[in-house]
């Protein structure tokens, strides 16, 4: 089931290309398929295995579809969305018959296409591996399991002995079962159960070597992927989701950008296109680029494909020199673009405004840099709190073309040094700062830094949804984060997705990321922390 509330404005198709840079490298051809799934009309009702069969039937038969026309492509691995087999909504009990046994794959070598008698009540893999075997492509599908257990010598085994797990499977490209991952933290799913311990699942293909497997509301937390990433070296994964679009912090496109860059992995995403649910939100992501969508209008699925280089260290003759630029996780990057010759100039001179407005004390940098080192005036309104994504954040108002500010939520510190195109008699802006425990749908520490675009001109409507913005904003944010592990994003008006020009640890221990020269609006600017120790608390 579904990640996050609210909906997304829906009123444009997406498709972009970003291409940067581009060295020799190994490649491999990846697809992702954003998936209208065909819901079952009452999930709380219970039915027979085979209306349940019937029902998932319709979309095993799209899946079919879209595998054959990716494989005439040359795609050589594909994945499908979170729910996108059975749907979603079921009770503990009525979704009984989705269910299947999935057997161990490190414990069965199985091909259920060549081999489907060896279990029963196995269509629907069945049909997977038959789809991944004609089509000779690694497939990753969700789907529902049901796993016997004992309470005699498991205690967290449910009453009525077995675990139902929300369940990703991958198939090789012989339709053998190759990696079997249970959805460690469950996003409000009634129909299943949390597996007793995180499961760290990874399988190897042969044309780019390892990928992990962890699926939607888990891209929040550490266990499993953020073990995957910084304890087992693993810097390609695969991301089946359903994930409801959540402006100005948390729409699907927006984190899974923020995500690949920040943790320097490639990110198949593949969520599911429900424009009730506000699902939409797919891609293609390396640390550099991505071919991504976000559905604005319009109810159908969608197929990316994209070249992709080869990042797993493992693999002699991989993209070494990308790779090395994402070696650590979380250590930000230097310079993603390049602009030498614009980092040497005053970050804050160079930007394009009417010359009429260009006043003299524009004269300022956001670095300190030799011949340029005044002070910014710093004028800073009143701080104020209010809510944003159910969180208290304090924010305070950007007054002015330009300025350095900061803004405090207890010890946490955030700062900005901006300059934008447009006045904010024309659009407001402020800058949040929030430290603390996040309780409503989920409980996860945040640190958060954010310079988010208001939906209208007064402070009450700072934190609200938009995805649109005229202004032009050039920055450098930066904040006292007591975390590494922190999520960097830029997201433009129309969802568009930017990258930072840079991110990193400052001298004085702080993270920071920098961006100018971009071309559409600035929608949200967000350093998002997330302090995994905290979460107890
Ligand atoms: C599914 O449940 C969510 C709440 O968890 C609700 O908002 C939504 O309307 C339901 N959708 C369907 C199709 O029943
Ligand atoms: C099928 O694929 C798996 C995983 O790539 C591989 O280990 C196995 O050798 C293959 N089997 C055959 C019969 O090709
Ligand atoms: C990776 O980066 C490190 C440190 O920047 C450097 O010492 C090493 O030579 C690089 N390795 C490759 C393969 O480029
Ligand atoms: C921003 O303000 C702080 C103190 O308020 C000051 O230390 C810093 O030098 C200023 N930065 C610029 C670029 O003006
Ligand atoms: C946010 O602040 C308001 C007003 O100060 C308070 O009532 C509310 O409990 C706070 N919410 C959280 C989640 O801390």
């Amino acid at each position: 089931m579904a990640c996050l509330g609210l909906t997304a404005a829906i009123l444009a198709v997406w498709f972009l290309v970003i291409r940067l840079g581009g060295a020799e490298e190994v490649f491999y051809i990846a697809a992702v398929y954003e998936h209208k799934v065909i819901l079952n009309p009452t999930p709380e009702k219970p039915v027979e295995r085979r209306a349940a069969l019937e029902h998932m039937k319709k979309n095993l038969d799209v899946y079919e579809e879209q595998a054959a026309i990716s494989a005439k492509q040359g795609v050589q691995i594909i994945v499908f969305p979170e729910d996108g087999i059975h749907g979603f909504n079921y009770t503990r009990a009525s979704i009984a018959s989705y269910l299947e046994t999935v057997p161990d794959p490190e414990v069965v070598t199985w091909s259920p296409c060549a081999d489907p008698e060896r279990f029963t009540n196995t269509e629907v893999l069945h049909r997977l591996s038959c789809i991944a075997r004609k089509n000779r492509l690694f497939l990753v599908a969700n789907m529902p399991d049901r796993q016997a257990c004992s309470r005699a010598t498991d205690p967290h085994c449910p009453p009525d002995g077995q675990y139902q797990f929300n369940t990703d499977v991958v198939f090789s490209d012989n339709g053998t079962l190759v990696a079997r991952y249970h959805k460690q933290n469950l996003y409000f799913e009634a129909s299943f159960d949390t597996p007793p311990k995180p499961e760290h699942t990874t399988f190897t293909t042969p044309f780019a070597g390892r990928f992990g497997v962890f699926t939607c509301f888990d891209i929040l937390f550490k266990e499993p992927v953020v073990t995957l990433v910084e304890d087992m070296g693993i810097r390609q994964l695969v991301f089946p989701t359903a994930w409801m679009n959540q402006l100005p912090l948390l729409a699907a496109v927006q984190f899974q950008r923020s995500f690949s860059y920040s943790t320097g992995v490639t990110l198949l995403a593949a969520n599911l296109r429900s424009a009730e649910m506000g699902m939409t939100g797919s891609g293609i992501y390396t640390p550099r680029e991505t071919v991504y969508h976000h559905a604005m209008e319009g109810e159908q699925g969608k197929l990316l494909v994209s070249k992709v280089p080869v990042l797993d260290p493992l693999v002699a003759g991989g993209a070494a020199g990308r790779a090395n630029l994402s070696s650590v996780p979380f250590s930000g990057h230097p310079k993603t673009v390049d602009r030498e010759e614009e980092d040497k100039t005053c970050l804050l001179n160079d930007f394009q405004v009417d010359a009429t407005q260009r006043k003299p004390e524009a004269k300022h940098c956001l670095k300190e840099e030799s011949g340029c080192n005044e002070e910014l005036l710093n004028e800073e309104s009143t701080p104020f709190t209010s809510t944003m994504m159910y969180d208290n954040f304090t924010f305070v108002l950007l007054e002015g073309r330009q300025g350095n500010i900061t803004v405090c939520d207890g010890s946490f510190c955030c700062h900005l040094l901006f300059r934008r195109s447009k006045p904010h008699e024309e659009e407001l802006y402020v800058l949040g700062a929030f430290g603390g425990l996040h309780v409503i749908h989920g409980t996860y520490y945040l640190e958060v830094c954010a310079l988010v675009r208001c939906t209208g001109q007064h402070k009450e409507s700072c934190g609200g949804e938009t995805d649109h913005a005229e202004t032009l904003v050039d920055f450098q944010l930066d904040g006292t984060f007591s975390t590494k592990h922190i999520y960097a994003g830029v997201l433009g008006s129309g969802m568009t997705l930017y990258l930072p020009d840079r991110s990193g640890w400052e001298s004085r221990g702080r993270f920071y990321m920098t961006r100018k020269g971009m071309t559409t609006g600035l929608v949200t600017a967000v350093l998002y922390g997330r302090v995994y120790e905290k979460d107890s608390t």
